[in-house]
């Protein structure tokens, strides 16, 4: 017998920093679907997801909670809220998890490591920047605040340290040549901003060692040196395959990889298709087929994050609505390589009017019709007639274009066809209107028994092709129309009309409707109630979830740290100000300098590193915009600068972002106060 295909296909490993919200939700059903569609087109999947536990976030908060960072970890990935409970709730159908403290893959890494070193890939250098004493905290140039320290605000001195580096730029070339050719990074139009952005300013090596923490991957050779966390990341997805360790089988390696696909949000991009190529290049290992870069779920018009506050619970979604709703309208809502708003209005409005109306109600309609004229069983003489054409010509078609888009990370898209050949078959109802062949059986029954037969067969294959998106619902609408495995594989998919001897059980609605009103008041509550309850919960359990209830002490805190006073907001004087010119600043590829009236005759410098997005600076020139105009005067290439413009990052068409100044009407006057 030939060997069945393979299909290895990962998501990122999350930082078990705090609860994971609906954003990895979204990028592990996303993966989920994928693998299910191929082992359902009868590839030998192997999914991998994980959790990446090592580095000095974590090594911080475990401290604030008053636990290891080990315990700490743990109630975050096996607690009963857990990571791993959340992927059993979503029936996330991974094959493996990794979590980076294990030890298996801890040995592997230092090997890994090793041999790097001795290829002469990583050597030791120094590491320079700015250091923070109080704080032991290297900082770059760029992340220090008003030239302070980012964390405690306090002085910072020019310092240097011993570190480990990783020869990046000697992979340069390749790595813009792999770029550049084919499509191994999708989008394509993420390839492009990762060329431009860090590949032709020059890629500098990378330090891959740190010295001031020590919850990391121990360098053997090197003590008190930690292999820097990217690295220690990146290579599970070989770890988690056997390769250089012992926990799983060579032969896995062997066989799966390269990966065919690392799906993975558009932020970490960068890391996957620029450092991670140039590692494996290092290791002379073959390299990943592809990167799928997802665009993000934004609450409000920006990122979820949980020190933002703006984070949706996966559990309170899956428990309110069924999980199978939940996995349909994330992958429904925007195409995978866009960014898109959630909301529960959409949720519940998409659960509504596709799920309960279009296909609830044919699953349900169908069922009972062919109960209620036939007993529950289509009768053998069949009629047929030209008015079928059309559904049936559109569910034949179905797979095979299913198939393309899905290929192609499509899965909006294919979801979007599918519901189409659901439509036409609720409008097939009206068309054939069976309740009025139902009046005369004798003349009429052949033909209302074609009339069944074709609404039965386009279930077969819409809910089979609806199969990895909600695999629950999909096989409890093959069990009220009575179909078989056999009927409903990939391969059947393909075919109208196999089906002999149709027996159908009516069963209970799939999905159903939501009263829109009630339950957004509902979900209002417990979204505001959430932190109480998880606090209830955590009180019954005390023993093994301490750290747990800890670390939601921890993002508590942070929470309210999070919040400023009104006192703190007015100290921010923010005024519109009149683009007189904009120019490029010589010797500066960043900066633009902006001549601006502020009204009452006065005018102010300001300097703004957006050149990037502004290439034509003149076309500024007139605009009002928004400048902070009490930030302390600060000296750039020479030139000061006198406050601040505002701008904010928005999603653009292809799935990328650009960032853009924000602006008021042209009625205002220069001058006028913001707040
Ligand atoms: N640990 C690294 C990844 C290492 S992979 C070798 C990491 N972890 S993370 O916990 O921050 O998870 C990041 C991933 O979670 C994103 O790349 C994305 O896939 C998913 N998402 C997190 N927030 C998200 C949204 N708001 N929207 C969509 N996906 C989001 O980075």
């Amino acid at each position: 017998m030939e060997a069945k295909k393979k299909f290895y296909i990962t998501t990122p490993i999350y930082y078990p920093s705090a609860k994971l919200h609906i954003g990895h939700a979204y990028c592990t059903v996303a993966t989920d679907v994928i693998a299910r569609y191929k082992r359902m087109q009868g590839y030998d999947v192997m999914f991998l997801t994980g959790t990446d536990e090592h580095g000095q976030k974590i090594e911080e908060k475990a401290k604030k909670a008053g636990v290891t960072p080990q315990q700490f970890v743990d109630s975050i990935v096996l607690g009963k809220d857990g990571v791993k409970a959340l992927w059993k709730l979503m029936n996330i159908s991974n094959d493996r998890f990794i979590r980076t403290t294990d030890d298996y893959h801890v040995a592997a890494i230092q090997k890994i490591f090793k041999k790097m070193y001795d290829n002469g890939d990583i050597y030791k250098g120094k590491y320079k920047g700015k250091y923070c004493t109080p704080c032991e905290s290297f900082w770059t140039e760029s992340q220090l605040v008003d030239g302070k320290c980012p964390d405690c605000g306090g002085e910072v001195i020019d310092a240097e340290e011993e570190a480990y580096f990783f020869r990046l730029s000697k992979y340069a070339e390749p790595v813009r040549k792999l770029l550049l050719e084919g499509n191994f990074l999708e989008p394509a139009s993420r390839v492009n901003e990762m060329v431009k952005n860090f590949i032709d300013p020059g890629l500098e090596d990378l330090c891959v060692s740190r010295t001031s923490f020590t919850w990391g991957v121990p360098v053997d050779f090197d003590p008190g040196h930690v292999v820097y966390v990217w690295v220690d990341a990146l290579f599970n997805y070989c770890t988690a395959l056997g390769f250089m360790n012992d926990k799983y089988p060579d032969s896995d390696f062997e066989e799966f990889w390269p990966a065919d696909v690392h799906m993975v949000g558009k932020e970490i991009v960068r890391f996957h298709s620029i450092i991670w190529p140039a590692m494996l290049m290092s290791m002379n290992m073959p390299l990943p087929k592809k990167i799928y870069g997802h665009g993000w779920l934004l609450l409000g018009g920006s990122r979820m994050s949980k020190t933002k506050g703006n984070v949706v619970d996966p559990y309170i979604l899956s428990e309110r609505f069924g999980v199978d709703a939940l996995r349909f309208y994330l992958m429904r809502e925007f195409p995978l390589g866009s960014d898109g708003n959630f909301s529960n209005e959409l949720l519940i409005s998409r659960i509504n009017s596709e799920l309960a109306n279009d296909l609830g109600n044919l699953l349900s309609r169908s069922v009972a019709m062919v109960e209620k004229y036939f007993g529950g069983v289509i009768p053998a003489e069949r009629k047929a007639d030209p008015m079928d054409d059309e559904l049936v010509s559109m569910a034949r078609g179905l797979r095979d274009k299913y198939e393309r888009l899905m290929d192609s990370f499509g899965t909006q898209a294919a979801l979007e066809e599918i519901f189409k050949v659901i439509s036409r078959a609720n409008k097939y109802i009206d068309e054939t209107a069976p309740w009025v062949l139902a009046k005369d059986m004798d003349a009429n029954g052949a033909r209302l028994a074609e009339v069944m037969y074709n609404l039965i067969e386009v279930l077969r294959i819409t809910l089979t092709l609806l199969t990895p998106f909600m695999p629950e619902s999909a096989s409890k609408g093959f069990a009220q129309i009575g179909a078989t495995e056999a009927e409903t594989t990939w391969q059947a998919a393909n075919e109208f009309g196999i089906r002999r001897n149709v027996r159908v059980h009516k069963g209970e609605a799939l999905f159903p409707r939501i009263d829109a009103k009630k339950e957004l008041e509902t979900l209002e509550k417990l979204e505001h109630q959430a932190p109480a309850c998880q606090a209830q919960q955590h009180e019954a359990e005390k023993a093994d979830n301490k750290a747990e209830k800890k670390a939601e002490k921890v993002e508590e805190k942070q929470d309210a740290a999070d919040y400023i006073s009104f006192d703190d907001f007015e100290k921010v004087k923010l005024r519109v100000a009149v683009v007189k010119n904009c120019e490029f600043v010589p010797k500066s590829e960043k900066l633009l300098r902006f001549t601006l009236d502020m009204g009452g005759g006065e005018e102010r410098t300001i300097l703004s590193g957006i050149r990037k997005w502004y290439p034509e600076p003149e076309t500024l020139i007139g605009k009002r915009v928004i400048a902070c105009v009490n930030l302390k005067p600060r000296k750039m290439v020479g030139i000061m600068s006198e406050g601040m413009l505002l701008s904010a990052f928005t999603p653009t068409e292809d799935g990328g972002e650009e960032l853009r100044l924000l602006s008021t009407e042209d009625i205002m006057p220069g001058g006028s106060e913001v707040g």
